[in-house]
């Protein structure tokens, strides 16, 4: 796209467009050409695997994935208001995604809190724009928008919903929070007001091969590794809920690292983990001709003591560039809370190898697994399993914006399960 076909008509050049403090500029969402035309500026960035083309095919394909369908994955861009759609710059655009989250609020006894809360992804400013504080307008536009926004249901809301009262008894319900995941460091959010949060990882290098030994039964007393495929997810995370559900209050009720905080939790539901699977199909599709069947690894049968991963590959060197390519675990579970630690090394081992064997299988350089808690560090450490930690200060910060009670401070809160499922 040259650069000039996102100017409007009325400027010849970017020095004539408004200050991004100007009260002439909108948040709002974009005609379908105007999405494509933000397509093709992003696709450089973020879409190298695949040909432009094929990029605005996944990005379309991506409306229609669970989460994203029916309205739960929506469009922003910041433009000039007086200027008719289509032919009006794309100051900066970005998009959010509704999700499911749950809350223990810090107050003894107070009951768990269901509610909606949104992730934020794809931020950018046409490079010719850039450095004149477009995505920070947009951004503070965002995050007030966003604490009101298909909070009730996911229909589509007019663009003019906006916090118009400040007075909180004329304020409907409102989203608990919004997150996203910087690749620009800790202070460029900040400033809008997302908090950074726990940004680690471990990271375990690919090893062709390196479940072979693991079949049919060489787990631990009887206990077996095997990898799970579609048709289990959705029993796995409806038993991961109903623990992390009782996990929140547990946490809560021991003050623990929490502190009496409030702990929140974006949902690992089935949706939640199939938005990033079906974008992986996409991927693989595309790269390599076919899709993995093997979506994760589960050690143990018997429910509660179990332990198990869901996995999703990215690709963003393609099979050119093995070292942009990454096994993500999306979420890493530990069942049981009070099986013998002999019994849980094993099972994080066998499942961490399954893993390693896709990675390399699958062209990736290695497997993530992002803020594994207290104990799955040890039962890491203890399995004998080569890894890295890494404490990220630049890509994938994770930062959230709190709509809730205190609203604004993020002191007085844990954001448990910080997985790599919530990205966006
Ligand atoms: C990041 C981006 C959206 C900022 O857009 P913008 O309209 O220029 O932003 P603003 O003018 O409001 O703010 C500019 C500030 O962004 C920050 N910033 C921009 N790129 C950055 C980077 N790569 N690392 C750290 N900070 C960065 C700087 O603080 C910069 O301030 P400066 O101009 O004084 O150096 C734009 O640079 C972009 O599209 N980059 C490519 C896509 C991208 O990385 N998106 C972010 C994904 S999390």
């Amino acid at each position: 796209m040259g650069s000039t076909q996102n100017l409007p008509p009325s400027s010849s050049s970017s020095s004539s467009l408004p200050d991004a403090s100007s009260p002439s500029l909108i948040l709002t969402r974009p005609t379908a050409q105007e999405l494509a035309r933000t397509w093709s500026l992003t696709h450089p960035m973020w879409g190298p695997a695949l040909s432009h083309d094929d990029y605005l095919k996944r990005e379309l394909y991506l409306t229609t994935v669970p989460l994203a369908k029916d309205g739960g994955l929506s469009h922003w861009i910041l433009t000039i208001a007086s200027q008719p759609p289509d032919q009006r710059p794309i100051l900066s655009s970005c998009e959010s995604l509704r999700k499911m989250t749950i809350s223990a609020p810090h107050a003894d006894g107070a009951p768990l809190v269901d509610g909606v809360a949104h992730g934020i992804g794809s931020v950018f400013t046409d490079p010719q724009f850039r450095g004149r504080g477009y995505a920070s307008r947009m951004m503070q536009e965002l995050g007030r928008r966003l604490r009101r926004w298909q909070v009730a249901n996911t229909a589509d809301m007019p663009d003019d919903i906006v916090d118009a009262s400040d007075d909180p008894s004329k304020l409907g319900p409102q989203s608990l929070f919004s997150v996203l995941y910087s690749d620009i460091g800790k202070t460029f959010y900040a400033r809008s007001g997302w908090a950074p949060f726990e940004s680690s990882h471990v990271a375990f290098p690919a090893v062709p091969g390196a479940a072979s030994g693991l079949e049919p039964q060489n787990g631990y007393r009887g206990a077996r590794a095997r990898a799970v495929g579609y048709h289990e997810l959705a029993e796995l995370c409806s038993a991961d809920e109903e623990l992390l559900r009782a996990g929140l209050l547990a946490r809560r009720a021991k003050g623990g690292k929490g502190g009496g905080k409030t702990c929140v939790a974006l949902l690992p539901s089935l949706d939640q983990l199939l938005w990033h699977l079906m974008r992986e199909d996409f991927m693989t599709k595309h790269i390599f001709g076919r899709t993995p069947a093997v979506k994760g690894a589960v050690y143990g049968d018997e429910v509660g003591r179990r332990v198990w991963a869901v996995w999703t590959r990215g690709y963003y060197g393609g099979l050119d560039k093995v070292e942009g390519n990454t096994l993500f675990i999306l979420r890493f579970v530990v069942e049981g809370v009070g099986d013998e630690k002999a019994y849980l090394r094993e099972g994080v081992r066998a499942i961490v190898q399954i893993a390693q064997a896709e990675a390399a299988e699958w062209r990736s350089q290695d497997v993530q697994m992002w803020n594994p808690d207290e104990r799955v560090r040890g039962l890491i450490e203890a399995s004998g399993l080569k890894y890295e930690y890494v404490e990220r200060d630049k890509e994938s910060i994770t930062s959230l914006m709190w709509y809730g009670e205190g609203e604004g401070s993020t002191e007085e809160l844990d954001w448990v399960a910080n997985e790599k499922y919530g990205w966006c």
